[in-house]
């Protein structure tokens, strides 16, 4: 529309410049016009009384002098004549000037000076008029005064003004002309194909047809050039885009590293833009009250650390358990919020639940009966019916929750994570057999004699099974499952494609091991931050300065081995004493399921123990372990992880860890020990890790000594090896090596 008005105030304005440029012509050609005819009136009217008046000056006949003037003073625009003698004094006048002349007449005066007929314009009275004098001469040609007409010019004005009126009306026309034909041309050439040029480029990024054969539908001159141009551009997008979808399909065959990027193309090619749905019990943000205000939280634990980078680049809808006391002031009518707040990228909706719910569901069958019954940590696993009950009807609820939102998708894609809904798969399948599911196990899956003290070992087994793709972090776990369906359920099991099949319904059992993002430009950015800087401001701010840093994370749980890590601590310390003042280990713990008699025991335990030990060896401005019970943010985090020598992972079970991979990609500058448990899922991937037994105290004690006294370069060497294995097998290859195997399952009847 710019562009238009400008156009249009443009041609206006040089419209108005040239109809004033030809009015002033044609006013000025129109007033000489006048003037000469006037004069030339004037003169045949002079000339023509001239030879009958002079006698009568000569002869001073008044008399008749007068009657001439009076007969020729008033007729159309000749308002008067005069006569006057040599000297310019009037002889006879007609009689209305007689009041507004001079004498001597100066027109006259100088005509009979100057012998010469002269004409001039001048206002007399009020009028403005044309005078032209000329000589009259005796008989004997001697000058005997001189014969004044005089003639009205009014006129003159008015038809100047005429035509000034006559060309601003022209003015205006055009003008009205110009606006109308500007927009017309304008729309009809140029604004109009560009729309529709806009129109199939948005076609061309959108539509796979269009893409395959770009032909530009849009004709007109103007464009012409723009558009064998655009023509030439989009086929070279087609052929790159086939080239980058072909990398991507061999990159998923391949093992060659995967991004945010390439999982976004990946995503396109594979799914065609399809949604993804994620449904767990954790939700990825979590609004809480604090104090009066409310604030947003990552919850801690690896499955939000794994899959909310996912669902940043594919979108989709993420179901859970909406736990955040403030979560209902964030919902819109639908429970739902688009998440991250800062920076929106997929949608959550919240699934709420009751307290009585929560209690049976969530503390009671998830995490205190199957939870220690996948972990084994000999913790006994308590098993209640109403629990039970209470968790079959949440994970209905969660399935019902699902349904409304994939009523209008054709074979939706649906990821449901961990122990907490193990019945959904079948749930899911029984309404939408079309849907592609499938449930990945976060957390171990054990021997089938431990499993097999489940009350519903079999419920469980057929609700897992309702998946097409059911997954766990290692082979192992795989392997543990096959063997525990063989025990309790009557199946087909293909050890060849590691697959079981049931009432003719297929399901793959794969490991994918899960993992952190990673991302090359955050990497450049933060190697820009010096580590000795963080360390420095650490140590500042839990008031230690020491020689050597060494970190735990983790929510505080009983399969994280934390007292154990603590015993090691002491035992290093009165083993080693040499690192007593120069050793101090920062555990960040983050409370979690307290509502469990057991995680309240853990608590105190943790606290108690880290009591012990510094009472034991603390001085004046030091002491062995700094305990921060509390939340951390993922970018908290990180700082500790980047300024510490070692970092220890001691789970006495567990599915994978992220903390070991997160300290590893944390680690640009190559440095930085890892001792890592032999039972967590990670230590199958992460060999240059120094490996420990949880339960073997003396171990962990010397490994820690190893650790901190290991020469610079073994522990650049062992960083580089494990942080390229945590950047090739990062969690973009995860999701899409996952979401690929289960695109491609084939459903019963395809
Ligand atoms: O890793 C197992 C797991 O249950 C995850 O599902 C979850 O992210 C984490 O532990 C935290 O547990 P919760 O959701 O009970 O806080």
């Amino acid at each position: 529309m710019k562009i238009t008005i400008r156009l249009i105030v443009s041609l206006v304005l040089v419209v108005a410049l040239a109809v004033f440029a030809f009015s002033l012509y044609q006013v000025n050609y129109e007033k000489s016009r006048l003037a000469r005819d006037l004069e030339r009136r004037s003169i045949i009217l002079a000339e023509s009384l001239q030879e009958s008046i002079a006698p009568l000056i000569q002869s001073n006949a008044v008399g008749k002098l007068n009657r001439i003037v009076e007969r020729f003073g008033n007729r159309e625009r000749l308002k008067g004549i005069a006569v006057f003698d040599k000297q310019g004094n009037a002889l006879t006048l007609t009689a209305h000037l007689r009041s507004q002349i001079t004498q001597p007449f100066p027109q006259a005066v100088n005509s009979v000076a100057e012998n010469r007929s002269i004409g001039s314009f001048m206002t007399i009275g009020e009028q403005k008029m044309y005078i032209y004098v000329i000589p009259i001469y005796s008989e004997n040609a001697e000058i005997a005064g001189a014969l004044t007409t005089f003639n009205d010019t009014s006129y003159i004005n008015t038809r100047l003004r005429e035509i000034w009126k006559d060309n601003v009306l022209r003015f205006f026309t055009l003008s009205l002309l110009v606006v109308l034909s500007t927009i017309l041309v304008v729309r009809w050439s140029i604004t109009g194909p560009i729309a529709r040029l806009a129109e199939w480029m948005r076609e061309f990024r959108t539509s796979k047809e269009e893409r395959e054969n770009p032909v530009v539908p849009i004709r007109g001159d103007i464009l012409t050039p723009l558009i064998s141009e655009v023509t030439q551009l989009a086929k070279s997008l087609s052929m790159a885009r086939a080239k980058a979808e072909e990398e991507v399909r061999s990159r998923s065959k391949s093992d060659s590293v995967w991004t945010a990027d390439s999982l976004k193309e990946f995503m396109k090619v594979e799914l065609e833009d399809q949604k993804l749905f994620v449904v767990s019990n954790r939700e990825p943000y979590m609004h809480v009250k604090e104090g009066r205000a409310t604030k947003c939280i990552v919850p801690a634990g690896g499955l939000v650390t794994a899959l909310d980078p996912v669902m940043r680049i594919c979108d989709g809808i993420w179901l859970a358990h909406g736990s955040g006391d403030a979560d209902r002031e964030f919902v819109d009518a639908y429970n739902k919020v688009r998440v991250p707040p800062e920076e929106p990228a997929y949608t959550l909706k919240r699934v709420w639940l009751t307290k009585e719910q929560e209690d049976g569901y969530y503390y009671g069958f998830s995490n205190e009966g199957i939870w220690p019954l996948c972990h084994i940590t000999h913790t006994r696993p308590i098993f209640r019916l109403e629990d039970w009950i209470c968790y079959q009807k949440v994970n209905e609820f969660f399935a019902e929750s699902l349904m409304e939102e994939i009523t209008m998708e054709e074979s939706p894609l649906v990821l449901i994570q961990d122990y907490h809904l193990a019945l959904l798969p079948l749930l899911i399948k029984q309404r939408r057999p079309d849907a592609k599911v499938a449930l990945f196990w976060h957390i171990p899956w054990p021997n089938p004699e431990s499993f097999g003290i489940c009350p519903w070992r079999q419920e469980i087994l057929i609700g897992m099974l309702g998946a097409d793709l059911l997954s766990f972090h290692i082979q192992f776990f795989c392997n543990n499952f096959l063997d525990t369906v063989d025990r309790f359920l009557e199946s087909q099991i293909d050890w060849e494609q590691f697959s079981v099949k049931r009432s003719g319904h297929t399901t793959l059992v794969k490991p994918f091991p899960i993992s952190v993002s990673y991302d090359q430009k955050k990497e450049t950015e933060a190697a820009s931050n010096d580590n000795t800087s963080i360390r420095e401001y650490i140590m500042k701010e839990i008031g230690i300065q020491v020689k050597y840093l060494g970190v735990g994370v983790d929510r505080i749980d009983y399969t994280k081995g934390i007292p154990e890590r603590f015993r090691a601590i002491e035992r290093f310390l009165e083993k080693y004493p040499e690192f007593v003042e120069e050793f101090t280990f920062i555990e960040l713990g983050a409370p979690s399921r307290d509502h469990i008699r057991k995680y309240r025991e853990l608590m105190s335990e943790v606290e108690e123990t880290v009591e012990k030990i510094n009472w034991r060896y603390q001085t004046k401005t030091w002491k062995p372990i700094v305990y921060l019970k509390a939340h951390h943010s993922h970018e908290e985090i990180e700082r500790y992880y980047r300024a510490s020598n070692i970092c220890m992972v001691t789970s006495l079970h567990d599915g994978m860890n992220l903390v070991a991979k997160e300290f590893i990609i944390s680690r640009h500058d190559n440095d930085g020990v890892l001792i890592l448990s032999q039972f967590a899922g990670a230590s199958r991937e992460l060999k240059d890790s120094i490996i420990v037994n949880p339960y073997d105290i003396e171990e962990m004690a010397d490994s820690i000594k190893f650790a901190l006294t290991l020469e610079p370069s073994e522990r650049a060497e062992r960083m580089q090896r494990m942080r390229n294995m945590v950047k090739e097998h990062n969690i973009y290859r995860w999701a899409g090596k996952l979401i690929a195997e289960l695109s491609h399952v084939r459903l019963a009847g395809e």
